[in-house]
């Protein structure tokens, strides 16, 4: 049986034959067949937008793998620093190279003075830290105007490093200001998640010592958030960076989508529906809400994931090792109770709809001390690792700038009525 479909334009008997290629089929082709006749796909549910050798999701068996490495295996026995090694480079680095990256990362994570005192003390005391680190990403693109040189590979790695260096130091500031605390410099004898914990939490003492248990729970943590092929987010990173904006201008754009609540904003959306559901009495009143499509269950549902995420599989775990040395989330609980009655209900089960990263991420956040309105922003650290190597393969792709067509809908063609006469 031929890996081929074949089109027929019923208007003319027309037909062509399009090979079915790794699971999909060349829009280049069928246009020959159908010119000015366009798949209408709006929020690219059947579509592919990209060729990539990234990610691998398999959404009806719950597979994540980033360069073909099993997410559960990277999770165990790497770190967040080789693993963004592994997604920008293709490979996992030899030890050597590893020292080197990890040197370059560790010695870029300062900013510059004016975005701290200029930028972000400029910012309302109360300004959401999601909103300052989009602003602030955005910003430092006037500070490297050679990243504007995106043909030049060494300089693209080179805003790679700092971007992937400066998103903790950005963040925990965002925080600090937000907080009323002074800002605190990066430790460079801290590795990535210490350091980010130190410049979160440190106060009068000379020294912040992460415990080791969270530190490592927050980087396996970012390991899981790090790159998930094509989301909404890195889709706007790939189109802002089709239009060969800057690493920092593309950074900020996708950052800005993985802000709304739909995408990376769903980790603080589950604790606001636990805080609202209140305890376990409530769990099935608030189910039968959802059903009645007055209310979401934030944290469910995956536009790939038609089954458990393996993420959440993970994290469900690392929350039980968080709360050893925390004390258990009083949400945990609700949480499971409200898995276990929406996984029973055919409801959720016919619509395949399953716990999701953020279901489970936010009770293991809040256990650690963040602000809820941190938690985007935890999100986002990591998944600028992911973000950028979607970048840079966009331009080893030398891909076409990213411009959908659509259907019309508008008004027929009709002429200018004078104000006078309207
Ligand atoms: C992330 O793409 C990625 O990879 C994203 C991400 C990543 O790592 O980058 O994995 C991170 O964004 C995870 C998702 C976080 N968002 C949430 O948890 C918010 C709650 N989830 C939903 O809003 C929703 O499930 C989405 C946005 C995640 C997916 O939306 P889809 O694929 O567009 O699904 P849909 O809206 O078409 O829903 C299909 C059906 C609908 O019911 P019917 O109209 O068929 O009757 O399922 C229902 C929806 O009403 N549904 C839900 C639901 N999600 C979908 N019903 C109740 N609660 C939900 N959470």
């Amino acid at each position: 049986m031929p890996e081929t479909i074949t089109i027929t334009d019923n208007r003319t008997g027309d037909s062509i034959e399009v090979p079915i290629d790794r699971g999909g089929v060349d829009a280049k082709e069928w246009g020959k067949l159908l010119p000015g006749v366009w798949f209408h796909d709006p929020a690219f549910g059947a579509t592919s937008a990209a060729a990539s050798g990234i990610t691998e999701l398999d959404g009806a068996n719950g597979v994540l793998r980033y360069r073909g490495y099993p997410i559960e295996q990277l999770a165990e026995q790497s770190s967040y620093l080789e693993v963004a090694y592994l997604l920008i480079h293709g490979e996992l680095p030899t030890a050597q190279e590893f020292e080197a990256w990890r040197y370059e990362i560790t010695h870029h994570t300062f900013i510059h003075e004016n975005v701290r005192k200029r930028f972000m003390e400029g910012f309302h005391h109360d300004a959401h830290p999601m909103g300052i680190l989009v602003s602030t990403v955005a910003a430092l693109s006037t500070f490297y105007p050679d990243a504007k040189d995106i043909e030049d590979r060494d300089l693209l790695m080179k805003q790679v490093v700092r971007l992937i260096a400066k998103m903790p130091t950005l963040a925990a500031g965002a925080y600090r200001h937000s907080a009323g605390m002074p800002f605190v410099y990066p430790d460079n004898s801290l590795d990535f998640a210490a350091n980010f914990l130190s410049m979160m939490w440190k106060t009068a003492e000379p020294r912040y010592e992460a415990n080791p248990v969270l530190a490592r729970a927050l980087d396996v943590l970012f390991i899981l958030h790090a790159d998930h092929e094509q989301n909404c987010s890195t889709t706007a990173m790939r189109t802002v960076g089709s239009a060969h904006a800057d690493p920092y201008i593309s950074t900020a754009a996708a950052a800005s989508a993985l802000y709304g609540p739909r995408h990376g904003g769903a980790n603080e959306a589950v604790i606001r529906m636990l805080t609202e559901i209140g305890s376990i009495d409530n769990v099935a009143a608030y189910v039968e809400k959802v059903k009645r499509g007055e209310a979401r269950l934030q944290g469910f549902g995956h536009r790939v994931y038609k089954n458990y995420d393996p993420r959440a599989k993970i994290i469900k775990r690392t929350a039980y090792e968080v709360f050893e040395v925390t004390g258990k989330s009083p949400m945990l609980d609700l949480a499971l109770a409200l898995e276990e009655v929406a996984l029973s209900d055919d409801y959720f089960t016919s619509r395949k709809l399953y716990p999701n990263v953020d279901f489970y991420s936010g009770l293991i956040y809040q256990a650690m001390g963040f602000p809820m309105n941190m938690f985007t922003v935890l999100f986002a650290i990591p998944r600028t690792a992911g973000w950028l190597s979607h970048y840079t393969e966009l331009l080893d792709q030398d891909s076409r700038i990213y411009r959908p067509r659509q259907i019309y809908t508008g008004e027929p063609a009709r002429d200018y009525v004078p104000i006078v006469t309207r």
